[in-house]
């Protein structure tokens, strides 16, 4: 089965899952995306793993049970690193797909074997980033070592779209980064963590110099997305489903809205959603 005529919900703690709906929407123009930013609750990075826990189960709870969603992105790193081994477990078969720092494809990329992370704290501090990282190094056929750094703050100030903010942290932990690097090789592999961060990358790139690769998740999220869904079973009953965006907020919809025009192109009206 073709992905059309699927709804999918989307859900990050504010705009930065925008990053990853602009490669699903690439990649499946025929469904339906519900997104939902949790502005109330923003940023998650430096929220403890239960209170991040909690909101994911319950905005889970909420698109199945209202907008009747076939399938889950849970397009925020720290929810991911921190939530969805339960989520899994409580919605039993049904399909949810995580983001997790692109350290597989950075190690792939990398000439000089220095991958710097830049990622929230949620996500750093989190077993599920330490387990994927020290597998990487060991399993590595070539010399490998990721730096990485908790950038608090950063994905707030991408929220705020305070251009000053962004540049100031940005700087502060690419200077960081740089300066407990733990090897003499070059970094020449930025990994964007945290997918607010492809929207502070013109800043991130002019930081590091045109020899310094950024990755990010959004695309291959996409795919696997769309793997996901054509392997599901046929639903009995065929429902119409309109192609296009539903945005959400349980905060304030104005920022996600202006945000999503801004970088997709989207004229879509955002709504708020209490949950
Ligand atoms: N965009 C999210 C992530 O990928 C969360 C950022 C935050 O709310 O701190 O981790």
């Amino acid at each position: 089965m073709n992905s059309s005529g699927f709804t999918v919900g989307v859900f990050d703690s504010g705009v930065g899952g925008l990053s990853v709906l602009k490669a699903l929407l690439g990649e499946m123009p025929q469904a339906h995306f519900v997104y939902l930013a949790d502005g109330s609750h923003a940023p998650y990075g430096e929220r403890s793993a239960e209170q991040v826990a909690e909101r994911a189960h319950r905005i889970t709870q909420r698109l199945r049970e209202t907008f009747h969603i076939d399938a889950l992105v849970v397009a925020c790193n720290t929810a991911t690193a921190l939530a969805i081994e339960g989520l899994r477990e409580q919605h039993l078969g049904w399909p949810i797909v995580g983001v997790e720092p692109a350290l597989k494809p950075a190690a792939a990329l990398t000439r000089s074997g220095h991958v710097g992370v830049l990622a929230t704290r949620g996500t750093v501090e989190s077993a599920r980033f330490a387990r994927l990282r020290d597998r990487l190094e060991s399993e590595a056929s070539k010399p490998l070592h990721f730096s990485f750094q908790a950038c608090d703050g950063l994905a707030d100030a991408i929220e705020r779209d305070d251009q000053s903010d962004i540049h100031t942290l940005s700087q502060r932990y690419i200077e960081a980064l740089r300066s407990h690097a733990g090897t003499s090789a070059p970094m020449d592999t930025l990994v964007l963590g945290c997918t607010h961060y492809p929207f502070a990358s013109e800043i991130l790139q002019a930081l590091c110099g045109p020899n310094v690769t950024m990755v990010e998740t959004g695309a291959p999220v996409a795919r696997r997305t769309r793997q996901v869904l054509e392997a599901l079973p046929l639903p009995e009953t065929q429902r119409v489903v309109v192609p296009g965006v539903t945005l959400l907020s349980t905060g304030d919809p104005e920022p996600l809205e202006r945000a999503a025009q801004r970088w997709l192109g989207l004229q879509v009206r955002g709504q708020h959603l209490a949950c």
